[in-house]
Protein backbone atom coordinates (compact mmCIF):
# COMPACT_ATOMS: atom_id res chain seq x y z
CA UNK A 1 0.00 0.00 0.00
CA UNK A 2 1.14 2.94 -0.52
CA UNK A 3 2.32 5.79 2.24
CA UNK A 4 0.11 9.03 1.81
CA UNK A 5 4.01 10.63 1.23
CA UNK A 6 4.57 8.28 -1.76
CA UNK A 7 0.74 8.91 -3.19
CA UNK A 8 1.61 12.40 -3.28
CA UNK A 9 5.18 12.21 -4.67
CA UNK A 10 3.46 10.02 -7.76
CA UNK A 11 1.13 12.63 -8.22
CA UNK A 12 3.02 15.57 -8.22
CA UNK A 13 5.19 13.37 -10.96
CA UNK A 14 2.12 12.29 -12.34
CA UNK A 15 0.69 15.85 -12.61
CA UNK A 16 4.58 17.11 -14.08
CA UNK A 17 4.51 14.80 -17.02
CA UNK A 18 1.36 15.66 -17.88
CA UNK A 19 1.99 19.65 -17.88
CA UNK A 20 4.70 18.91 -19.73
CA UNK A 21 3.02 16.78 -22.29
CA UNK A 22 0.41 19.30 -22.36
CA UNK A 23 3.19 22.20 -23.14
CA UNK A 24 5.10 20.08 -25.59
CA UNK A 25 1.65 19.67 -27.40
CA UNK A 26 0.81 23.98 -26.58
CA UNK A 27 3.92 24.57 -28.12
CA UNK A 28 3.54 22.11 -31.09
CA UNK A 29 0.17 23.95 -31.91
CA UNK A 30 1.84 27.34 -31.67
CA UNK A 31 4.53 26.25 -34.01
CA UNK A 32 2.06 24.65 -35.90
CA UNK A 33 0.38 27.81 -36.27
CA UNK A 34 3.31 29.88 -37.13
CA UNK A 35 4.89 27.36 -39.86
CA UNK A 36 2.66 24.56 -40.55
CA UNK A 37 4.75 22.06 -42.61
CA UNK A 38 1.41 20.65 -44.27
CA UNK A 39 -0.75 19.24 -45.55
CA UNK A 40 0.07 20.50 -48.75
CA UNK A 41 4.19 20.06 -49.81
CA UNK A 42 6.79 21.09 -52.11
CA UNK A 43 6.79 18.02 -55.14
CA UNK A 44 10.48 17.36 -55.98
CA UNK A 45 11.53 18.68 -59.66
CA UNK A 46 12.02 15.30 -61.19
CA UNK A 47 15.57 16.30 -62.96
CA UNK A 48 17.97 18.39 -62.15
CA UNK A 49 17.64 22.33 -62.32
CA UNK A 50 20.05 22.81 -65.01
CA UNK A 51 18.10 20.31 -67.12
CA UNK A 52 16.03 22.62 -68.89
CA UNK A 53 19.45 24.45 -70.37
CA UNK A 54 19.82 26.29 -72.24
CA UNK A 55 16.31 27.49 -72.61
CA UNK A 56 15.23 27.60 -69.18
CA UNK A 57 18.44 28.37 -67.15
CA UNK A 58 19.48 27.00 -64.07
CA UNK A 59 19.13 29.81 -61.28
CA UNK A 60 15.62 30.61 -62.83
CA UNK A 61 14.62 26.89 -61.98
CA UNK A 62 16.63 26.96 -58.80
CA UNK A 63 14.60 29.84 -57.63
CA UNK A 64 11.49 29.59 -58.82
CA UNK A 65 10.80 25.74 -57.69
CA UNK A 66 12.95 26.15 -54.41
CA UNK A 67 11.95 29.55 -53.46
CA UNK A 68 8.53 30.63 -55.10
CA UNK A 69 6.84 27.30 -55.57
CA UNK A 70 7.72 26.80 -51.93
CA UNK A 71 6.14 29.89 -50.83
CA UNK A 72 2.83 29.15 -52.00
CA UNK A 73 2.82 26.04 -50.56
CA UNK A 74 4.04 27.43 -47.00
CA UNK A 75 1.20 30.15 -47.15
CA UNK A 76 -1.18 27.78 -48.29
CA UNK A 77 -0.83 25.64 -44.95
CA UNK A 78 -0.26 28.68 -43.22
CA UNK A 79 -4.17 29.98 -44.82
CA UNK A 80 -5.69 26.40 -43.65
CA UNK A 81 -3.89 26.47 -40.49
CA UNK A 82 -7.34 26.94 -38.41
CA UNK A 83 -9.49 25.40 -41.27
CA UNK A 84 -8.51 21.73 -40.74
CA UNK A 85 -11.65 20.34 -42.57
CA UNK A 86 -10.76 22.15 -45.74
CA UNK A 87 -7.11 20.99 -45.39
CA UNK A 88 -8.21 17.71 -45.73
CA UNK A 89 -9.40 18.32 -49.10
CA UNK A 90 -7.49 17.49 -52.32
CA UNK A 91 -6.07 20.30 -54.02
CA UNK A 92 -8.06 19.79 -57.23
CA UNK A 93 -11.54 19.73 -54.51
CA UNK A 94 -10.65 23.01 -52.12
CA UNK A 95 -9.82 24.70 -55.55
CA UNK A 96 -13.82 24.10 -57.06
CA UNK A 97 -14.42 24.73 -53.19
CA UNK A 98 -13.36 28.73 -52.72
CA UNK A 99 -17.51 29.92 -52.58
CA UNK A 100 -17.78 27.88 -49.09
CA UNK A 101 -13.73 28.76 -48.22
CA UNK A 102 -14.17 31.63 -45.62
CA UNK A 103 -13.80 35.30 -46.59
CA UNK A 104 -10.99 35.80 -44.51
CA UNK A 105 -8.76 33.28 -46.10
CA UNK A 106 -10.25 32.81 -49.30
CA UNK A 107 -7.89 35.44 -51.16
CA UNK A 108 -5.31 33.30 -49.56
CA UNK A 109 -6.68 30.09 -50.73
CA UNK A 110 -6.95 31.06 -54.13
CA UNK A 111 -3.34 32.76 -54.70
CA UNK A 112 -1.96 30.13 -53.22
CA UNK A 113 -3.51 26.65 -53.61
CA UNK A 114 -3.72 27.92 -57.31
CA UNK A 115 -0.02 28.37 -57.12
CA UNK A 116 0.53 25.18 -55.69
CA UNK A 117 -1.31 23.08 -58.54
CA UNK A 118 -0.09 25.44 -61.58
CA UNK A 119 3.60 25.31 -60.48
CA UNK A 120 2.79 20.86 -59.68
CA UNK A 121 1.81 20.66 -63.16
CA UNK A 122 4.47 22.84 -64.67
CA UNK A 123 7.46 20.76 -63.64
CA UNK A 124 5.41 17.86 -64.48
CA UNK A 125 5.42 18.50 -68.05
CA UNK A 126 8.95 19.98 -68.92
CA UNK A 127 11.81 17.92 -69.70
CA UNK A 128 15.55 18.11 -71.38
CA UNK A 129 14.94 19.41 -74.99
CA UNK A 130 15.47 17.11 -77.85
CA UNK A 131 12.23 15.16 -76.30
CA UNK A 132 9.74 13.54 -78.99
CA UNK A 133 7.08 15.49 -80.56
CA UNK A 134 3.42 14.65 -79.65
CA UNK A 135 1.86 11.52 -81.01
CA UNK A 136 -1.03 8.86 -81.60
CA UNK A 137 -4.43 10.08 -79.73
CA UNK A 138 -2.95 13.21 -78.15
CA UNK A 139 -1.57 14.15 -81.64
CA UNK A 140 -5.17 13.61 -83.52
CA UNK A 141 -6.42 15.65 -80.20
CA UNK A 142 -4.24 18.60 -81.11
CA UNK A 143 -4.96 18.11 -84.91
CA UNK A 144 -8.62 18.07 -84.54
CA UNK A 145 -9.42 20.11 -81.64
CA UNK A 146 -6.85 23.05 -82.18
CA UNK A 147 -5.59 22.71 -85.73
CA UNK A 148 -2.51 20.93 -85.39
CA UNK A 149 0.58 21.39 -82.98
CA UNK A 150 2.04 24.56 -85.46
CA UNK A 151 -1.24 26.22 -85.02
CA UNK A 152 -1.81 25.58 -81.15
CA UNK A 153 1.53 27.19 -80.99
CA UNK A 154 0.58 30.33 -82.62
CA UNK A 155 -2.04 30.82 -80.68
CA UNK A 156 -0.61 29.83 -77.18
CA UNK A 157 1.97 32.01 -77.55
CA UNK A 158 -0.13 34.77 -78.67
CA UNK A 159 -2.53 34.09 -75.68
CA UNK A 160 0.52 34.16 -73.61
CA UNK A 161 1.96 37.41 -74.64
CA UNK A 162 -1.78 38.47 -74.26
CA UNK A 163 -1.76 37.76 -70.52
CA UNK A 164 -1.38 41.80 -68.79
CA UNK A 165 0.77 41.29 -65.80
CA UNK A 166 1.07 37.93 -64.40
CA UNK A 167 -0.41 34.70 -65.51
CA UNK A 168 -0.93 31.67 -67.26
CA UNK A 169 -1.87 30.25 -70.83
CA UNK A 170 -3.19 26.28 -70.36
CA UNK A 171 -4.82 23.72 -72.89
CA UNK A 172 -7.72 22.07 -70.85
CA UNK A 173 -8.60 18.60 -71.68
CA UNK A 174 -12.21 17.07 -70.54
CA UNK A 175 -12.84 13.78 -70.00
CA UNK A 176 -13.89 12.75 -73.23
CA UNK A 177 -10.36 13.96 -74.30
CA UNK A 178 -11.24 17.06 -75.94
CA UNK A 179 -8.78 20.34 -75.54
CA UNK A 180 -8.92 23.95 -75.56
CA UNK A 181 -6.65 27.17 -74.86
CA UNK A 182 -7.69 29.25 -71.46
CA UNK A 183 -5.25 32.20 -70.92
CA UNK A 184 -5.97 33.18 -66.97
CA UNK A 185 -4.36 35.83 -64.19
CA UNK A 186 -2.82 35.66 -61.53
CA UNK A 187 -2.51 32.01 -59.89
CA UNK A 188 -5.67 30.98 -61.53
CA UNK A 189 -6.55 27.90 -62.61
CA UNK A 190 -8.93 26.25 -64.70
CA UNK A 191 -9.11 23.83 -62.02
CA UNK A 192 -11.42 26.38 -60.32
CA UNK A 193 -14.18 25.85 -62.92
CA UNK A 194 -13.96 21.78 -62.42
CA UNK A 195 -11.36 21.41 -65.71
CA UNK A 196 -8.76 20.07 -65.84
CA UNK A 197 -5.56 21.17 -67.37
CA UNK A 198 -3.34 19.07 -69.75
CA UNK A 199 -0.40 20.95 -69.52
CA UNK A 200 0.20 25.06 -69.58
CA UNK A 201 3.18 27.77 -69.22
CA UNK A 202 3.77 29.90 -66.60
CA UNK A 203 4.30 33.71 -68.07
CA UNK A 204 4.79 35.33 -64.88
CA UNK A 205 7.97 37.07 -64.75
CA UNK A 206 9.85 35.24 -61.84
CA UNK A 207 9.57 32.12 -65.13
CA UNK A 208 11.60 34.24 -67.58
CA UNK A 209 13.10 37.44 -66.52
CA UNK A 210 16.78 36.49 -65.40
CA UNK A 211 17.37 35.30 -68.92
CA UNK A 212 14.49 37.07 -70.93
CA UNK A 213 14.24 40.01 -69.41
CA UNK A 214 11.09 42.14 -70.95
CA UNK A 215 11.34 38.99 -73.84
CA UNK A 216 8.35 37.67 -72.93
CA UNK A 217 7.72 36.61 -76.44
CA UNK A 218 11.38 34.58 -76.65
CA UNK A 219 10.51 32.96 -73.67
CA UNK A 220 7.17 31.55 -74.90
CA UNK A 221 8.31 30.14 -78.23
CA UNK A 222 11.63 29.17 -76.55
CA UNK A 223 9.59 26.68 -74.02
CA UNK A 224 8.43 24.72 -76.77
CA UNK A 225 11.82 23.16 -76.44
CA UNK A 226 11.46 21.46 -73.17
CA UNK A 227 8.18 20.60 -72.84
CA UNK A 228 8.41 16.50 -72.07
CA UNK A 229 5.15 15.35 -74.80
CA UNK A 230 5.26 12.00 -73.15
CA UNK A 231 4.48 13.34 -69.72
CA UNK A 232 1.76 15.18 -71.09
CA UNK A 233 0.46 12.19 -73.08
CA UNK A 234 0.40 10.58 -69.35
CA UNK A 235 -1.41 13.34 -68.49
CA UNK A 236 -3.87 13.27 -71.74
CA UNK A 237 -4.49 9.60 -71.07
CA UNK A 238 -5.07 10.28 -67.72
CA UNK A 239 -8.03 12.84 -68.09
CA UNK A 240 -9.69 10.17 -70.02
CA UNK A 241 -9.65 7.88 -66.74
CA UNK A 242 -10.54 10.63 -65.02
CA UNK A 243 -7.98 10.29 -62.82
CA UNK A 244 -5.77 13.29 -63.85
CA UNK A 245 -5.43 15.40 -60.74
CA UNK A 246 -3.71 18.97 -60.58
FE1 LIG B 1 5.80 30.57 -61.36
Amino acid sequence: MLTPDRRSFLCAAGAATLLTAVSARGLGRAFAADTPSGPFTLPELPYTPDALEPHIDATTMGLHHGKHHQTYVTNLNKALADHGDLAKLPLEELLTKLDEVPEAIRTAVRNNGGGHANHSMFWQIMGPPGGEAPDGELKAAIDSDLGGLEKLQEDFNAAGAKVFGSGWVFVTVDQAGKLALSAKPNQDTPLMEGKRVLFGNDVWEHAYYLKYQNKRADYLKAWWNVVNWKAVAERYAAAKAGTLKV
